[in-house]
């Protein structure tokens, strides 16, 4: 039995006006049995406006995959908080590990976003997660902890109540080669620990996500670990029936 509360689908570089006409369709069509199920797309910023005007009656939420953690300014191919909220967007993904890698976010960076994002009142979907050489050599938790400490350090208890942790292996990232069920459920439990030592019982609320392959036929073994409270989808957000199967298996 899934015990799962957020799905969120991350887009990436991906979809287009008629994707956020379809998928907002297809998951109005099964939002009353899933209603204790929260549901974001983040799809690309030019796309943000489209998705909020075909959201606007449903309990589909609106998310971001960046944000500059500047007011405003001379910060050229940019987006800044304010403007996300003149979108409608209530969340924003950050530190995302293709942002880690292939645009130098760095943790300095990402532990700006994360308190820009908590202190606008959106919530921010942190993402941590280690890639397969450091899982082989045993650095998993040693990675995750110093990604949570760096992000999360300065965040007073209010802010991390608009907290959302996203377990991303990259070795599972858009590879299909998903972490197991139990894999998933070891890191998230000491991500839960964690949370619960630095922010007490708000920590103990804050919902983890699982993030890399999760699909429509293995998504309910995955929500139905203890510690995950639903999934950070990629490639399976950008179809209609897998991404509403997704939905469906958090119930
Ligand atoms: O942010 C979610 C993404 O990184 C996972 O991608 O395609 O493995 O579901 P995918």
């Amino acid at each position: 039995m899934a015990n799962a509360s957020l799905v969120i689908g991350n887009w990436k570089m991906n979809g287009n006006a008629a994707l956020t006409r379809s998928m907002t369709a297809a998951l109005r069509e099964q939002q009353e049995p899933t209603a204790n199920v929260k549901v974001v797309v983040c799809p690309p910023f030019t796309l943000l406006g489209e998705l909020t005007r075909h959201c606007y009656y449903d309990n589909i939420a609106v998310g971001a995959q960046n944000v500059n953690a500047h007011n405003n300014g001379a910060h050229t191919g940019e987006i800044s908080l304010a403007m996300l909220q003149e979108l409608g967007v209530e969340y924003v993904i950050v530190g995302h590990s293709e942002r880690r890698a292939m645009y130098a976010e760095d943790n300095a960076a990402i532990a700006a976003k994360v308190t820009a994002v908590t202190a606008a009142g959106l919530t921010a979907v942190l993402c941590v997660g280690e890639d397969k050489e450091q899982r082989n050599n045993d650095q998993t938790w040693s990675v995750i902890e110093q990604q949570l400490s760096a992000a999360c350090n300065e965040l007073s208890r209010q802010q991390a109540s608009k907290l959302v942790v996203a377990y991303e292996p990259v070795w599972a990232i858009g590879t299909g080669e998903t972490a197991t069920p139990e894999q998933a459920q070891q890191v998230h439990s000491k991500i839960r620990g964690w949370l619960k030592q630095q922010f007490d019982a708000v920590g103990d609320e804050t919902e983890i996500l699982y993030g890399g392959s999760v699909k429509a036929d293995n998504a309910a073994e995955l929500f139905a670990q203890q510690d995950i409270d639903g999934g950070l989808i990629g490639g399976a957000s950008l179809k209609e029936q897998d991404f509403v199967a997704i939905v469906q298996a958090a119930q």
